[in-house]
């Protein structure tokens, strides 16, 4: 049985005090559903906060139970490898608090005019840099300018169709299998998450999909008791 990737994108939200109370409560809730046995998650969990919760997170995932196995992730990086760059955070600078970097979700392609170029030069940066990184795709178009860039790309894949993210409205997880075994078929070593309106209710659906690694998880991530139990609907036992 496979273990799911989970991965939970706070996008713009949670200032610090708000992430270590997000943290503890966990924590807490963790270690009375884990003394249940109702949780038994061995996968990776990546957590994908905002710049400015970085430090203190990283700090504070020290004291967490190391069964719980966080990973720090970032949600953008500068596009530019050279400095000075005001206003802007480099992958240098991020590798000191993060494993994974996000790269081109679809808001801030929508929204922040971030071209399929701009994504490629970031994947490079950070790749460059020794970061992990999350490709966020929503269409086949974008995934083909990703594969003309990075043919041997073997990182993670985020598939998100922007019709689903945020609206309640997740994809039939068979049509997310399909697309993810598109990607999968041009990225060979790739391992695919699908995103988009998962919650506790769809993510075992969604994660018994045959070409489907995992998952990146919005709105529900933001409420510790919802994140768990999404984590305890895929643990393996
Ligand atoms: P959602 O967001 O889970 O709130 O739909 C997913 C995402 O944008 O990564």
């Amino acid at each position: 049985m496979k273990t799911p990737i989970i991965l939970a994108n706070w996008k713009s939200f949670k200032n610090p005090t708000e992430a270590i109370d997000w943290l503890e409560e966990t924590v807490i809730l963790y270690k009375i559903l884990h003394k249940k046995e109702f949780l038994n998650y061995q996968g990776k969990i990546i957590l994908c906060a905002p710049f400015l919760d970085l430090p203190i997170l990283r700090e504070e995932l020290k004291n967490a139970p190391p069964e719980l196995d966080f990973v720090l992730g970032a949600q953008n990086l500068a596009a530019l490898d050279d400095k000075p760059e005001t206003g802007e955070v480099t992958a240098q600078m991020l590798s000191n608090y993060v494993s994974y970097v996000l790269l081109g979700h679809s808001e801030r392609r929508q929204k922040l005019g971030e071209t399929p170029d701009l994504v490629n030069q970031k994947i490079k940066i950070a790749l460059d840099n020794g970061l992990k990184t999350v490709v966020c795709l929503s269409n086949l178009e974008e995934l083909k300018s990703v594969a003309e860039n990075f043919p041997n790309y073997d990182g993670l894949i985020l598939y998100e169709p922007p019709g689903a993210i945020g609206s309640g409205q997740p994809e039939d997880p068979k049509d997310s299998n399909i697309m993810a075994g598109k990607i999968k078929n041009i990225f060979k070593k790739a391992q695919v998450l699908y995103g988009g309106s998962v919650k506790r209710e769809n993510v075992k659906d969604i994660i018994n999909q045959s070409n489907i690694d995992g998952v990146g998880v919005g709105g529900a991530s933001l409420i510790p008791s919802l994140f768990l139990e999404i984590i305890k609907n895929v643990s393996t036992n």
